[in-house]
């Protein structure tokens, strides 16, 4: 288990989608120091492009979501959930605009509401503790995707991991994105 946080790899704006650019200079305007990889960020936006209905738990300042969004065919939609105040504020004033956005403020378990989802990142919802896939499969239809970031190739006898790939509601695998790290890839079955 590793801590990525991905922002300093943002180095040029030339390489990333204007709303994703807009994004990062939002998070670090607001010294927030955390945001997926632009590897991450690459296949969410690869993802999306097969999802009418995707979902993200933990907005922080939308890097994932205009990620997600710049990926999106037209009549898809994202809704995506922050449980802090100010920064669900923050990436509801950047997608202003894009009605195709939707940013919920508070806890995860808002989306329950809405599922299911063909596609869903969760960053800041459950993840890593025994019982956490379980609660995300109302989120994700049969078939539907879902993916889980910053892990690290290699650890052995990593529960956060364990139980993604030993479960038996999902198909799931490892993806290493760099020699650093890797994606759990999961489809409900
Ligand atoms: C790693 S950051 C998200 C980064 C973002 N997904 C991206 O790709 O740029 C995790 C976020 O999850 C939020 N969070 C933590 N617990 C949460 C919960 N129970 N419900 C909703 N959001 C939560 C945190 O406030 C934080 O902003």
């Amino acid at each position: 288990v590793t801590h990525q946080p991905g922002l300093p790899a943002y180095d040029d704006r030339r390489k990333f989608p204007a709303l994703v650019w807009q994004a990062v200079e939002l998070t670090r305007r607001s010294e927030f120091p955390l945001a997926c990889t632009p590897e991450v960020g690459r296949m969410l936006q690869l993802l999306a492009a097969g999802a009418d209905r995707v979902c993200e738990l933990g907005t922080a300042y939308g890097v994932g979501a205009a990620w997600v969004a710049s990926g999106m065919r037209p009549g898809a939609t994202l809704v995506t959930v922050e449980m802090y105040e100010d920064r669900a504020a923050g990436a509801k004033s950047l997608f202003r605009g894009h009605p195709s956005i939707e940013v919920l403020a508070g806890d995860w378990s808002l989306a329950l509401d809405r599922g299911p989802f063909d596609l869903l990142f969760s960053d800041g919802g459950p993840k890593r503790a025994v019982g956490d896939p379980e609660k995300l499969l109302p989120l994700v239809r049969p078939g539907g995707v879902v993916v889980l970031d910053d892990y690290t190739p290699g650890v052995k006898d990593d529960v956060g991991r364990q139980i993604w790939l030993d479960n038996g509601a999902y198909r799931a695998v490892e993806v290493p994105l760099t020699p650093d790290t890797a994606v759990i890839l999961a489809t409900r079955r």
